[in-house]
């Protein structure tokens, strides 16, 4: 027998509609000024159980984090998580990565985007489905602010060689790993759920960081 959703939130929810951020915009939706120094604005793409992103928003109350996540389920799961720690400083969004990278952030205004082992799709017909393509990297390119940055973890081999020629061809963005198109290891980054996981099969990592070259990037403050 399957386990039912509780649906009742312990405490503020922390998720905002999609068409409601996407008209009051982000300084508005965390209530902070529009003007003068923004607080630090970081990105996690696909959370699934929220690990990593609760890690960082308990080590950075300072920081407004937003998550997103295609699921309702997860997203629904982590909204009870993010409300039973009292994070005031985390928002959650259900939506699609793709749409969320042009219409939750204007130019320039993300500090950090991160992206930890989204799924690889294996199957050649399913391949337009993986989250990094040109089109979402160019967006996300875009979105980052001057000297922000863009990090993407994965185990698959296959996935990471596209990752590596996608990010290659995108001029907004320089390898903060050059030479190296990605470390197998990066001391003292947390770890996420699928991770363990994986590390726990013996499957190789991948780690991506790219930063913004900030040219063409728009203005800073939102
Ligand atoms: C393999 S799981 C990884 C979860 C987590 N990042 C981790 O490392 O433990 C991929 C997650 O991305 C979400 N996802 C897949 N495609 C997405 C998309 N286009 N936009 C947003 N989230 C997506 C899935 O629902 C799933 O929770």
């Amino acid at each position: 027998m399957s386990r039912s959703l509780k649906y009742e939130i312990p405490g503020i929810d922390p998720r905002v509609a999609f068409d409601e951020w996407a008209e009051k915009g982000w300084a508005s939706v965390f209530g902070t000024a529009a003007h003068g120094d923004r607080p630090k604005r970081v990105l996690e793409i696909g959370f699934g159980r929220g690990e990593f992103l609760l890690a960082m928003a308990a080590s950075a109350p300072e920081v407004e984090f937003v998550g997103i996540e295609v699921s309702y389920k997860r997203t629904l799961k982590m909204a009870r998580k993010v409300a039973r720690a009292g994070f005031s400083n985390v928002r959650l969004v259900e939506a699609r990565a793709e749409e969320a990278i042009q219409h939750l952030a204007g130019p320039g205004t993300l500090d950090q985007i991160w992206i930890n082992f989204s799924d690889p799709w294996p199957k050649r017909r399913q391949g337009h489905r993986r989250v990094i393509q040109r089109n979402f990297v160019g967006d996300a390119a875009v979105a980052l602010a001057s000297n922000g940055h863009f990090y993407v973890a994965t185990d698959d081999v296959p996935y990471a060689h596209q990752m590596n020629e996608v990010f290659s061809a995108e001029p907004r963005l320089e390898n903060a790993y050059a030479p190296w198109p990605f470390l197998p290891e990066v001391p003292g980054r947390g770890q996420t759920g699928y991770e363990e996981q994986w590390r726990a099969a013996g499957r190789p990592m991948h780690f991506f960081s790219h930063r913004s070259r900030g040219a063409g990037n728009g203005t800073t403050n939102e």
